[in-house]
């Protein structure tokens, strides 16, 4: 993992200008890697993402014994080895930071017939693991924790029980752990979830021959049928593409094209919200990548106003809400947050790290249990200016701090090409894990933003 403590430097930019397209789906390419071991037969992967998270996964794959070569950037050849193909690794298996690998991997190693362990660096050590280990020891499973937290030990245990299992927390990490587990189990397994959540899993079980039945909201796997290799062309990442919607609708003067986007509607909750706060988007389809809707989004700069926040939609636009809090600090009027405590527990507490770091530029936030009220400082009134023109509104410089969390590192970047002096943002190092590049790709279409 990179850790370190990679700072960067942003100010206010130029309007952002051109088309742009983003790297590969996170959550898509980590399920790629995984069902392509599972399969019989040989997959190929093109647009896997290049990230030290979904890196992380495919290594682990690797140590379990499968053979998988990166034949260009993006591209993958995942020799599968079945469902019983798998072979021990001599000690702990590392997820880096990824909180998806943990939990999909635990799963999928709870029901074979060796032991493994699983340890996360600093920050996934941190996070909850209880949502998959209790619902795995219902199927028979047994996992050891340090009081529900990484590293996880995953006893042998060759058969487990198929169950019917109502999940507390929205989770696709959750219902997609027990799902895989279910490859290994006696009968069928049901998993019934709170609200909908993103069924990259579901899709690509399906697509990869699994016995597989789902409607919003619920997923019934039956066991015992082989998976058989295929091929996956992973879309451009929707959380990716989102750091640019939203920086293209605060900073004055912008005017983008993301192209190719996966638009699958378990991820688009931010395009709602940033519309009922005035955003001026136009999402143009653009067919079908690896059974996933794409589209290319046109967005330009537009004066956004507060808005509530509706609740149903945070589970589809749970990774946006750092980026969400930057827009609002920049809107006129109020927003509200509210029913997202599961962002207490991501890569870091995104609504303490976002409040404290907006905060720091001078934005009004207060935090709640499970969300938080922003005052916005009116900077998008200026929308057909120019960001050196722009006058009213502007966030002030300073010294923030990401906490090591990727979203918050670029939610914090946008924020600075609307204050008036330079922001300090440390402890970016973690942006490799979903979005490598970012800070070259935002540069091109206008940022401003170098390494400290
Ligand atoms: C993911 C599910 C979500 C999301 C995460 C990726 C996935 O997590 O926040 O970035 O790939 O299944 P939860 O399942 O914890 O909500």
């Amino acid at each position: 993992m990179s850790g370190g403590s990679a700072a960067w430097i942003a100010a206010a930019g130029r309007p952002l200008t051109g088309r742009l397209r983003v790297p590969g789906d996170k959550s898509v390419s980590h399920r790629s890697v995984m069902l392509g071991a599972l399969a019989e037969g040989i997959t190929r992967i093109t647009g896997f993402l290049e990230g030290e998270d979904t890196i992380a996964t495919a290594a682990i794959l690797q140590r379990l014994g499968v053979r998988i070569e990166a034949s260009g950037e993006g591209e993958r050849i995942v020799h599968g080895v079945g469902l019983q193909g798998l072979r021990p690794a001599e000690g702990p298996l590392d997820c880096g930071n990824a909180g998806t690998g943990m939990r999909l991997l635990a799963g999928l190693l709870a029901g074979q017939a060796f032991e493994s362990v699983l340890v996360g660096d600093a920050s996934l050590s941190k996070r909850p693991m209880r949502r998959v280990i209790d619902p795995l020891a219902r199927m028979g499973a047994r996992i050891d924790s340090e009081g529900g937290l990484p590293p996880l030990r995953i006893h042998a245990k060759s058969v487990l029980q198929g169950i019917d299992y109502e999940c507390p927390v929205a989770s696709a990490q959750v219902k997609s752990a027990i799902l895989l587990a279910g490859l290994y189990a006696s009968g069928p397994t049901t998993v019934r979830e709170p609200h909908p959540t993103r069924d990259y899993t579901e899709r690509m079980l399906s697509a990869f021959g699994a016995d597989i039945d789902f409607a919003p909201g619920v997923a019934t796997l039956r066991p015992g049928r082989a998976l058989r290799a295929t091929s996956v062309d992973v879309p451009a990442d929707f959380s990716s593409a989102a750091f640019f919607l939203v920086a293209a609708s605060v900073i004055p003067g912008s005017h983008l094209v993301l192209e190719r986007v996966g638009v699958n509607p378990r991820r688009t909750g931010l395009l709602e919200a940033l519309r009922l706060m005035g955003a001026d988007l136009t999402v143009r389809p653009a067919g079908e990548q690896g059974g996933e809707p794409v589209a290319d989004i046109e967005v330009r700069a537009a004066r956004l106003r507060g808005a509530a926040i509706p609740e149903a939609l945070v589970p589809d636009m749970i990774d946006e809400f750092p980026a969400l809090f930057t827009a609002a600090a920049l809107a006129e009027g109020t927003t509200i947050v509210s029913g997202a405590a599961e962002l207490r527990v991501k890569e870091s507490d995104r609504i303490a790290v976002m409040a404290a770091g907006l905060r720091a530029l001078g934005a009004v936030i207060d935090e709640t249990p499970d969300g938080a009220v922003i005052t916005g400082s009116g900077f998008t009134a200026n929308a057909a200016s120019t960001p050196s023109e722009s006058r009213t509104g502007r966030l002030r410089g300073g010294q923030t701090d990401s906490r090591g969390d990727h979203r918050i590192a670029m939610s914090l970047a946008i924020a600075a090409q609307c204050a008036a002096g330079e922001v300090v943002i440390d402890d970016v190092a973690n942006v490799a894990t979903s979005f490598p590049g970012f800070d070259a790709l935002a540069r091109g279409v206008g940022f401003g933003l170098r390494l400290a």
